[in-house]
């Protein structure tokens, strides 16, 4: 596949990028597409990273991803905004109009619910309250994505309440703020529990959650995928629940991200889920 001058540029930019996998992703779908299209990977400094999407202005690319730690800087630079990236306030998608104006995206969200679709089926999000553990910007995310899918209620809990408790400020009513000793009892009605803690990167111990507690039916989420198989999903499984992994959503979130740069579908064709765990070093 060559590359004209005529190229639609897209990419990523994160600080660090070299470990992202988005490149390799994109790339496949545009080879497996036959467009004339690239996709790339850029490491602004800390410093210019305003400066770099501004310079961009104009469609000098089609659309970048924007990843760790500038989601909520990217959103700042938007002139326009999804609402699912406001509520989240964090964009990982800007795309770059011909006029000069940037519109701010939000795919995570999109990700996480394509990711449970996928691998829990028939799984009724607006059925029962969902936990998160966590608080950051993973974490708000996820309630924001969860909330405009209609989910009941969506209890945080986290190791700094006053943080949760900035989420219950941010989001209303239909969200709460506990602390771990609250976890018996709201396992014990959640449909859905996601881990958007960082506990289990790298092969640790998961956050805290007695899953023989929950209802047979709930669901468990891991927004950690290095391991794939991690502990707190490992626990969950042993209890018998139905699992989601934290690499499903990340695959999930590039395929809106595909087409509104590339503005094609990708390919169900290509194994991106299988180029991705040879890249992770786990078995296909
Ligand atoms: P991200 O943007 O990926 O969500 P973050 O904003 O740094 O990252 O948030 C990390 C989350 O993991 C937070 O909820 C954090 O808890 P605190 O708010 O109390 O810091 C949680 N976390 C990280 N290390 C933890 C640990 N050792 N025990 C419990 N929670 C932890």
């Amino acid at each position: 596949m060559t590359i004209s001058g005529a190229a639609m540029v897209g990419g990523v930019c994160g600080a660090p990028v070299k470990h992202s996998m988005s490149p390799l992703i994109h790339n496949a779908w545009i080879a497996a597409a036959g467009i004339d299209a690239v996709y790339a990977p850029f490491a602004p400094t800390l410093e210019s990273f305003e400066a770099f999407v501004n310079g961009l202005r104009g469609g000098a690319i089609k659309g970048l991803n924007v990843t760790i730690p500038f989601k909520e800087r990217a959103l700042a630079c938007a002139d326009t905004a999804s609402d699912l990236a406001r509520m989240a306030g964090a964009a990982n998608l800007l795309v770059f109009k011909e006029d000069g104006s940037i519109h701010g995206d939000n795919t995570d969200g999109p990700g996480l619910l394509g990711a449970i679709t996928a691998q829990a089926p028939g799984f009724d999000v607006t059925a029962a309250p969902v936990v998160i553990l966590g608080a950051g910007g993973a974490a708000r995310g996820a309630v924001a994505a969860l909330l405009l899918a209609g989910a009941p209620k969506v209890a945080i809990v986290n190791r700094t309440l006053a943080r949760a408790q900035e989420l219950v400020d941010a989001f209303g009513d239909k969200v709460v703020a506990a602390d771990e000793g609250a976890l018996p009892e709201l396992l014990a009605e959640a449909g859905l529990i996601i881990n958007a803690t960082s506990l289990g990167l790298g092969g640790g111990e998961g956050p805290a959650a007695d899953f023989a507690l929950t209802p047979e039916n709930a669901v468990v989420m891991d927004m950690v995928y290095k391991p794939l198989r991690t502990e707190f999903l490992q626990r969950a499984q042993a209890a018998g629940r139905r699992t989601v992994d934290g690499l499903e959503m990340l695959l999930r979130q590039a395929i809106p991200s595909f087409e509104a740069i590339y503005g094609a579908a990708p390919s169900p064709e290509v194994d991106v889920r299988g180029m991705a765990l040879k890249l992770l070093g786990e078995p296909c």
